[in-house]
């Protein structure tokens, strides 16, 4: 997704804008480029592909550049193909722009600039943001930008320069994320704290309705008037090494072994006395006891641990819960309603469909609960109640810690809501909670061998598609397993419930198929032993996972991944993490692009 940044100061800004912009790398781009104030003018480098070979070859064949104040950005193509001149920043000797999100009322906007004479050489949306600019901007750069806050609709996080005035940004945002940062005599706009950890932790969140304005003297807020306002400078927790890879060879594999301690920064807080407790956020027992129904919403990994959430709180808490992907949720017109309860599950806080289903909730009378990652993203401030899930920055296209982090917050919600609808007693739910808080030690003796992961990998990493099959909540979790190792080794995989696949799609077993088969819940096992002989029996190479002390007959399955001995309730979220890890060691094998899987983005703010 689009990267947008910008510098203000007394030193040279060219490289510390590519050194940003690299820094947000990990959010998935297809060109890049900057604009500075250089010689009076306004100088615009910019290049289709990745930094490296596109934008920094480019900016070698230029003299050097010694402006002190630039903007920047990372393009993800949406509106005309990824090219030099769909790149940004987008404009004319006179102003220049850098956009995140998208215009949905571009076309009617072109064609009034047509009509005014305008003409256009970008397929983009931006380009009639940078064109309306233009057209407004009569020397108050306040007013054009009013001007045109008031036409455009849709999503943008914008920063601006006009060429009259000299070495000053002006960022304005609604629904793309943006922060202001406070250096020490140098100021920046970014897209999020990973782009400037390395010359700040200091920071404003900008919001709708408010115009930044950055230069010598600092940066000044004001509302679409040009009224000031005062606004309250943050700081931010993550520090530069945990945005790095901390010698780990992809930021994928660091964020598996983070997960321990994620977890536990997502729990403890939130268990007071032995009991989980959400009172911080103002989710009181008696609202949990009183919502009608519970939806949760999410995309990609945040659904699937709304799944799991699912199969977790209707067995301990013996609750119904709908669980849905966030693009049909909001298009379905869905029964949600006052008196129910809408759990938006994101990492990022910015996803579109997210973002939008949160909004329709609301709209709908339903009370709202964001589980969120990111401090102060859309969905975390739009949302009537949040719980940060304190995993730290994930830079990893593919979601892990993140995902850990949302289903272990399921398990203590399943708990809570158990306990306060009488399904279960305080003693079962301490007993419940303490299980919770071993599971971080149970995942890192998963982490202490990669050697069955690798070795895992290697029995599969030649296939051309395969099947993970579960029962009950290895069900659930495998679905995740199965988006992890499409994602990261483009191998074809489907999560499939064990006792589904003679409806179907056991008829793609043939002699050679791979089949993952996820068996911790020890009540089912032996329906899950019947599923794997029965597949085994067609031909499949199957490798299951399952506790490192469970028998398995050669003529069972051919190999194993084991795990150290816990709960059935709590050994599916330890088995997580393996399945992480069969995906990450077989993407690696492949020589795939582990963080930044083709095609995707870190954050989809745009539908
Ligand atoms: O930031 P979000 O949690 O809202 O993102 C949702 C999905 O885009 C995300 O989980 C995606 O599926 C990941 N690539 C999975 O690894």
């Amino acid at each position: 997704m689009c990267g947008v940044v910008g510098f203000v100061g007394k030193r040279a800004c060219a490289d510390i804008l590519v050194k940003a912009l690299k820094n947000l790398e990990y959010r998935g781009y297809d060109s890049a480029g900057i604009a500075v104030f250089e010689n009076e003018k306004i100088k615009t480098v910019k290049a289709k592909g990745k930094i490296r070979e596109g934008l920094e070859e480019k900016l070698k064949k230029e003299p050097p550049l010694n402006a002190v104040c630039g903007i920047g950005h990372t393009r993800w193509a949406t509106h005309g193909e990824p090219s030099d001149v769909n790149s940004h920043p987008i404009g004319n000797e006179r102003i220049s722009i850098v956009h995140n999100g998208i215009i949905e009322n571009y076309r009617e906007i072109k064609s009034f600039l047509i009509g005014k004479g305008y003409e256009f050489e970008s397929e983009t949306d931006t380009e009639t943001v940078a064109k309306l600019l233009d057209h407004y901007y009569k020397g108050d750069p306040i007013k054009a930008i009013e001007r045109v806050i008031g036409v455009i609709e849709g999503a943008y996080a914008l920063g601006i320069i006009f060429k009259d005035h000299k070495n000053t940004i002006y960022a304005v945002r609604k629904d793309s994320p943006l922060i202001v940062g406070k250096g020490n005599g140098e100021s920046f706009i970014a897209s999020d704290m990973t782009a400037i950890l390395e010359y700040t932790r200091e920071y404003y969140c900008l919001e709708r309705g408010e115009i930044a304005m950055l230069d010598g003297s600092g940066i000044h807020f004001t509302d679409l008037h040009g009224e000031p306002v005062e606004k309250e400078l943050l700081t931010a927790e993550w520090d530069v090494e945990s945005a790095q890879k901390g010698g780990y060879e992809h930021f994928m594999l660091k964020e598996i072994h983070e997960q321990p301690d994620a977890i536990r920064n997502t729990i403890s807080p939130r268990v007071k006395d032995g009991m989980p407790d959400f009172s911080e956020c103002g989710l009181t027992d008696e609202k949990l006891r009183s919502y009608k129904h519970i939806f949760i919403v999410g995309c990609g990994s945040a659904m699937h641990a709304g799944m799991a959430g699912k199969y977790l709180i209707e067995a301990v808490a013996r609750t119904p819960v709908i669980v849905d992907i966030a693009s049909e949720f909001r298009y379905r017109d869905p029964l949600v309603a006052e008196g129910d309860l809408a759990v938006i599950v994101s990492q990022s806080g910015e996803t579109a469909d997210t973002l939008e289903a949160l909004k329709l909730s609301k709209a709908k009378g339903a009370d709202t609960l964001a589980i969120v990652n990111v401090v102060g993203s859309s969905i975390a401030r739009e949302a009537d109640m949040v719980i940060y899930t304190n995993a730290g920055p994930e830079i990893s296209v593919c979601s892990t810690k993140a995902y850990a982090v949302q289903t272990a917050f399921m398990y203590l919600f399943a708990f809570q809501i158990a306990y306060v609808r009488g399904k279960i007693d305080g003693s079962r739910c301490r007993e419940l909670v303490k299980g919770l808080l071993e599971v971080p030690e149970k995942i890192s003796e998963c982490l202490e061998d990669m050697s069955q992961y690798q070795f895992a990998a290697s029995k599969i990493f030649n296939a051309d598609s395969l099947l993970y099959i579960g029962r009950g909540l290895d069900n659930a979790l495998s679905m995740e397993g199965s988006l992890k190792l499409k994602e990261i080794s483009y191998i074809h995989s489907e999560a499939y419930a064990a006792g589904e696949l003679k409806h179907g799609t056991i008829s793609l077993i043939e002699e050679g198929t791979p089949v993952i088969a996820v068996m911790t819940q020890n009540a089912l096992k032996e329906k899950m032993i019947s599923n794997v002989r029965t597949v085994k029996s067609r031909g499949a190479k199957v490798i299951i996972i399952c506790r490192s002390s469970e028998k398995i007959d050669e003529d069972c399955a051919d190999y194993k991944v084991g795990l150290p001995d816990a709960d059935d309730i709590f050994l599916p979220l330890v088995s997580s993490a393996a399945m992480q890890l069969i995906a990450y060691y077989t993407a690696v094998q492949r020589g795939c692009d582990v963080d930044k899987p083709r095609n995707l983005a870190k954050s989809v703010t745009v539908e």
